[in-house]
């Protein structure tokens, strides 16, 4: 029996990512979105690709969540971009609502499954879905830094003229603008990129990784960006899937790695079939542990801000 996957929230990259899973094959899908007609309407279109791209998954869009029932993987995409004049507690107030319920509604279809929060303020969104769900932390991640690291290799790769398949970038700590690179272990055919570039062009590239996300936002005017982050998710749900044991960036909760303990930090993680195998920590300067400790309690103040009800189990 083929795999199967339910997106929550079709827009932009929920769309995205059906639209990876598919290409690849790589599960049956469930589209599910509160707004009537669109997850039907994008899985119909979509279905029809694959005849062309010789995919023979299924694509379902749905406005409830009986067509999810024993999904393998709930992607957690649903929520609202932050609006001129939101402060960012309305947002995380009106996202923490829309991840809770997805939550609960997923874990009621698919008790078994492992969740994949993407919803901004991401961190924090990975908290609701592990207290909601009840989940133990092998099957509650978030999608983060794959994309912090592809943003960051793309800019490496471009600055020194070199293919992307030889850029490897390893970063840690929260999104965007949390977000902790440590050049010292990013490399390129092996060889760090502090070896290969001086502090200030290093400097520029973190510093354009880190506002990756706003640099989109500005250019879209609406909206923000989803190629990306859609392709990133689908790397997580593919080691999930074939059990790879890949090593990939992502949101887990720490219990005591790297110093941080009951809060959903980016962190390597090894993903295999059970979700998490392994949190893989490696030795920190004391300048890369401080800001690290710094993004963990960026998180820490988002999580003391979320609303009671929210966590109210599944
Ligand atoms: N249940 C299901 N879907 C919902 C719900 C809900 N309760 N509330 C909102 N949605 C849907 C919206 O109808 C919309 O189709 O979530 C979708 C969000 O899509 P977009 O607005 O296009 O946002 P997108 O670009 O896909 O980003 C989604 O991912 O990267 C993050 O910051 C981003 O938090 C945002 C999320």
């Amino acid at each position: 029996m083929r795999r199967k996957v339910t997106i929550v929230g079709a827009g932009n990259v929920g769309a995205t990512t059906a639209h990876w899973l598919a290409q690849k094959g790589l599960a049956d899908i469930v589209l599910v979105d509160i707004v009537e007609g669109v997850p039907q309407g994008k899985a119909l279109d979509l279905m029809q690709a694959l005849p062309v791209e010789k995919s023979d998954v299924s694509v379902i869009g749905a406005n409830d969540y009986s067509d999810t029932s024993d999904s393998d993987i709930a992607v957690i995409t649903a929520g609202f971009p932050r609006k001129p004049g939101m402060s960012r507690d309305d947002l995380v107030r009106m996202n923490a609502e829309i991840v809770g319920e997805a939550t609960r509604e997923i874990v009621r279809h698919s008790p078994a499954c492992i969740l994949i929060v993407v919803t901004n303020p991401l961190d924090a969104m990975c908290e609701v879905a592990r207290r909601v769900s009840d989940f133990p932390r092998e099957r509650v991640l978030g999608m983060a830094g794959v994309l912090d690291s592809a943003r960051f290799s793309t800019f490496v790769a471009k600055e020194l003229g070199v293919s992307v398949n030889n850029v490897h970038a390893f970063v840690l700590g929260g999104h965007g603008d949390q977000m902790v690179p440590l050049p010292r272990y990013s490399t390129v055919a092996g060889i760090p990129i502090t070896e290969l570039l001086d502090k200030a062009t290093i400097d520029r590239l973190v510093d354009r990784t880190a506002k990756g996300g706003g640099e989109i936002v500005n250019l879209l005017k609406s909206g923000s960006a989803y190629y990306a982050p859609a392709r990133s998710i689908s790397e997580m749900v593919d080691s999930i899937l074939n059990d790879k044991h890949q090593i990939l960036p992502c949101a887990a909760y720490l219990q005591g790695e790297y110093g941080i303990r009951d809060l959903f930090v980016g962190v390597p993680c090894q993903l295999g079939a059970i979700g998490l195998e392994k949190i893989i920590e490696i030795k920190l300067t004391p300048e890369e542990q401080a800001a690290l400790q710094k993004s963990a309690e960026a998180v820490e103040a988002l999580v003391k801000s979320l609303p009671q009800e929210v966590s109210q189990k599944a």
